[in-house]
């Protein structure tokens, strides 16, 4: 496994600042919290994904915690639908020296639609009314691969999501993480 250590440092002082700036701004990223960036980097670094996707990247926060512990040769895309956000993230990204990425302007089911790669870890933190259709694309699709995990944020702040929940948690191998917002981890 290779991830050099002035680049782990280089992702930990970004986020230090963004996570600063957070406090001074009137800006939301909506991003997710220190409690659930260690979560998601802990994840990949038990999961060691070779392809990892992120569906709402916002200013790429949460894309760095996803960083912070994956290898150099695999690889991170993430689709974000608002050009200020994706714009901003790519500076962030390339700022920590970040090689190995695709940042996606799209709209997410657009581009779930028109794609045939597999994934084997991906983040879902985007239009939660777009949970189950994102789902069905990825399963549908073949997007996944064998022993994937698929992480669904947001899923007890937004009380639209109870049945999703619900259903998740009966058909799949699948577990409910209480931090931040409520995290789903699917197994596949
Ligand atoms: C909760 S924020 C993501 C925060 C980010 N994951 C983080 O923690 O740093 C949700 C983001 O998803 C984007 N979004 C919403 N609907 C989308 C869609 N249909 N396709 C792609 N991105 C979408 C929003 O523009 C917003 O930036």
């Amino acid at each position: 496994m290779i991830i050099s250590n002035s680049f782990r440092d280089r992702i930990l002082s970004k986020i230090a600042f963004l996570q600063k700036q957070k406090i001074n701004s009137t800006s939301n990223y909506w991003n997710i919290s220190y409690e659930q960036g260690i979560f998601l980097s802990n994840l990949v670094d038990f999961k060691k994904p070779k392809s990892v996707l992120e569906i709402g990247t916002s200013n790429g926060f949460s894309g760095l915690w996803l960083n912070l512990n994956l290898d150099e040769s695999s690889k991170y895309t993430t689709v974000e639908v608002d050009k200020t956000r994706y714009e901003l993230a790519k500076v962030n990204f390339e700022q920590v020296g970040l090689k190995n990425f695709i940042c996606v302007n799209s709209d997410a089911l657009k581009f779930l639609e028109g794609i045939s790669e597999k994934f084997d870890f991906v983040f879902v933190d985007a239009g939660h009314c777009l949970y189950q259709n994102i789902l069905d694309l990825l399963v549908d699709g073949k997007l996944l691969t064998k022993n994937s995990v698929v992480i669904f944020d947001n899923v007890t702040s937004h009380s639209q999501l109870e049945d999703f929940v619900k259903n998740i948690l009966k058909k799949y191998d699948s577990e409910l993480i209480k931090i931040g917002g409520g995290m789903l981890v699917v197994y596949f």
